[in-house]
């Protein structure tokens, strides 16, 4: 009897995430983000996806696209993102988010998109490749998160000003037509950390950039990694001791944030860990547990690159539960827009 009465379990929160495939996957993509979205599968319904249309806002080498594309869907699953249980999928392969970019084009005005420094950022690095498609970007970004209306969009600090103007985009058109579109939370996840490049310990570590800015690559051989780990900046105080601080000893804060993050070490256990011992038996050690945690991530990947009709049954099979949710809200935004049905 009790169990007829008994409430249905409440849906599942929804979460969105993609990551553009225009360079390797580094290990501050995995530890900042990739890692946090495969412990989530239990609690929300989640969808990840290679950015690829966002891309090509800088120019790319098509095979060298194509490749990544698929690489980072082998890298998902083999960094623990169970096909089974999220929804992969490449962005390309869901025509509702040209579809939705576009309106919502008409729906960013020219200075907000002009305000981003992302923007400002990669137009003075591509100076002569400053195209539109670099300057609407945030209104695609936008379509790409308002068609799932998910709950939440864990981002890292520089796609922060893109979600925040999604939400006047979303607010904008849902003042002028109702409720459209559901208005995700920040999210700004506090789990995730935050790499930096080990030879700018001051600037994020950058998947776009070649080796020399001090990033480590998910799929980069140990012989490599650790030559990265050795050569990684530390401070040039006199101290020369493991301490966490991270004002005045940005680089060394940066290593024992790596070596916690891949170990589940404390700050306090890494500091009593390297008691009287100098950078230079430091580096080392998070360069080898480093390795460690990133191998079977490695051997995963490389084993699921060679499966290719695998890979293409779990983005098939994605997308096209991403474009039945997609194509919900599509539709009901071309109904409101005014244009007729087909
Ligand atoms: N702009 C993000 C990046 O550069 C990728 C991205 C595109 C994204 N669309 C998104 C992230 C929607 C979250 C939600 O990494």
């Amino acid at each position: 009897m009790s169990e007829m009465i008994q409430a249905a379990p409440a849906p599942k929160k929804r979460m969105l995430s993609g990551i553009k495939p225009s360079g390797d996957l580094t290990l501050g993509s995995y530890l900042g983000a990739v890692k946090n979205w495969a412990e989530r599968a239990d609690q929300f319904d989640c969808f990840y996806f290679m950015a690829d249309l966002h891309a090509i806002t800088v120019r790319q080498n098509p095979a060298d696209l194509r490749r990544r594309t698929l690489e980072q869907l082998a890298q998902y699953i083999a960094c623990g993102l169970d096909p089974e249980k999220n929804t992969l999928f490449i962005q390309s392969h869901v025509h509702q988010h040209a579809e939705l970019g576009w309106i919502l084009d008409c729906y960013s005005m020219f200075g907000e998109l002009s305000r981003m420094t992302q923007f400002k950022d990669k137009s003075a690095k591509n100076a002569d490749n400053i195209n539109a498609g670099l300057f609407t970007y945030p209104s695609l970004m936008a379509g790409d998160i308002l068609l799932y209306q998910p709950d939440l969009v864990p981002v890292g600090e520089d796609q922060k000003q893109h979600v925040e103007l999604t939400h006047v985009i979303a607010r904008r058109f849902n003042g002028i037509y109702g409720d459209v579109f559901k208005i995700p939370e920040p999210f700004i996840p506090k789990v995730g950390a935050r790499v930096m490049s080990l030879t700018n310990p001051l600037a994020k570590m950058s998947k776009s950039e070649n080796e020399d800015t001090g990033r480590v690559l998910l799929m980069d051989d140990p012989a490599v990694i650790m030559k990265q780990f050795k050569r990684a900046i530390t401070d040039s105080d006199t101290e020369n001791c493991v301490r966490y601080d991270k004002e005045n000893k940005p680089g060394v804060a940066n290593l024992m944030t790596i070596y916690s993050a891949v170990t589940g070490k404390t700050f306090e256990e890494i500091e009593n860990e390297f008691i009287g011992c100098g950078y230079g038996k430091f580096k080392p050690v998070v360069g080898e547990a480093v390795v460690e945690h990133l191998r079977p991530i490695r051997e995963e990947s490389m084993r699921l690159m060679k499966d290719k009709a695998y890979l293409e049954s779990v983005y098939r099979d994605g997308a096209q539960k991403a474009s039945y949710v997609a194509e919900k809200t599509l539709r009901k935004v071309y109904k409101k827009v005014g244009f007729v049905a087909r």
